[in-house]
């Protein structure tokens, strides 16, 4: 934020205007890309800021200051959200008990069943938006994984409840928000320890390249991270932290306006009589609704989840009947995605094998629905 900025500005504001240079007479008012992986010394009692782009570099900096005055901490940039949540979870020492979501994104839950099969970690998959399963399930834990709303069931936990019981227990508590956003919740300040966003999908929100962040209160965590990040090597090119931040720059009017036409599109699908069910947290249906007004700003991301009567076939056949949507992984771009989550063999068998994920974009949210529309009707 500027120098001069001393009032608290609403978070629309905040992402326009976080991490841009100092306002001096003739500075651009973007960060420029800064391609040196090397940086001159200073002297040993007194080292600049950059020594090497491993460690820090001047563009990635201007992201994780954006991105951390966005989640109100202390932001690091990785090469995708996956190596954020490698090196989250790399947090566990060995033997240690990591309470894990039984459904939410694959990659993650991925990296601590293998981590268990390699006798790192021990592992406890629980029902993360259940408060009762989590009081029993970290018992003796090191760190509770949640994912709020969940890829693809969109399950909602209470981050402060469950945080609250987590610390009681000694157990650190991480929240992957990639699906929230940080228009939507803020984990930090609801007692979570580590956030972590996928950044590949809303935050940069164009769907042209990978990154993830973690962002933490605490300096000594920060730090663990850190040094984890430069000796994994899981860093971001100066090119994409650019990216990423003028993709950054739209976020709060890309989410307003997927999570509207999200809102009505999950409506209208609850009426299609090809829609078996629909899973969609802004639905009065949604078992966790109330919950999530309180803890989503009043709007409730724009991943809609629907099965269909017909079953898998009908889910076939509908990501290939569409002209608007387009039939693709990932989720968090400017163009609607949808997708069958079962096609992937990692999926959990507990998502129903006919479950289509959708992604809303920005397009016209008419245009949207009729192409939804006809390519359900003709199933
Ligand atoms: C909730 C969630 N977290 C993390 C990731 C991993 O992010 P990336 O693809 O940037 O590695 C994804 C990817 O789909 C995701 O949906």
């Amino acid at each position: 934020m500027s120098d001069s900025a001393d009032k608290a500005v609403r978070i629309e504001t905040t992402v326009v205007h976080a991490g841009r240079p100092p306002r001096i007479a003739g500075a651009p008012v973007n960060p420029t890309i800064s391609l040196s992986s090397t940086y001159i010394a200073g002297p040993e009692d007194n080292p600049p800021l950059y020594a090497y782009a491993r460690e820090h570099h001047e563009t990635g900096r201007a992201f994780e200051d954006a991105l951390g005055e966005l989640e109100g901490g202390l932001a690091l940039a990785y090469g995708s959200g996956m190596a954020a949540t490698t090196t989250v979870m790399g947090l566990v020492p060995i033997g240690g008990i990591v309470v894990v979501p039984h459904v939410a994104y694959t990659g993650a839950l991925n990296v601590a069943r293998t981590k268990e099969e390699r006798g790192e970690i021990i592992r406890r998959p629980i029902d993360t938006s259940n408060l009762a399963e989590i009081e029993k399930a970290v018992q003796g834990a090191h760190m509770l994984w949640i994912e709020t709303p969940t890829n693809p069931t969109l399950a909602i936990t209470d981050i402060t409840r469950a945080a609250a019981i987590a610390h009681a227990a000694g157990a650190m508590v991480v929240v992957d928000s990639t699906f929230a956003t940080p228009m939507l919740t803020n984990p930090l300040s609801l007692g979570a320890d580590i956030v972590i966003h996928s950044v590949t999908k809303w935050i940069a929100g164009h769907s042209d390249l990978l990154m993830g962040a973690t962002v933490v209160k605490e300096e000594v965590l920060y730090d663990k991270l850190q040094l984890a990040r430069v000796l994994n090597g899981a860093v971001i090119a100066p090119f994409e932290a650019w990216l990423a931040l003028r993709g950054m720059r739209t976020l709060a009017i890309r989410v307003k306006e997927a999570c509207s036409s999200a809102e009505l599109l999950a409506a209208r699908l609850s009426e299609h009589p090809a829609v078996s069910r629909v899973s969609y947290p802004g639905l009065p249906s949604h078992p966790q609704h109330e919950l999530a007004k309180n803890q989503m700003s009043g709007r409730f991301g724009s991943i809609i989840a629907i099965e269909l009567h017909g079953g898998k076939n009908a889910a076939i056949k509908l990501c290939d009947s569409t002209k608007i949507w387009m039939h693709g992984t990932s989720i968090g771009g400017v163009e609607s995605l949808l997708e069958r989550r079962r096609r992937w063999k990692s999926e959990s068998p507990e998502v129903d094998d006919s479950l289509i994920r959708l992604s809303v974009g920005i397009e016209n949210v008419e245009d949207l629905w009729s192409d939804l529309e006809s390519a359900l009707n003709s199933l």
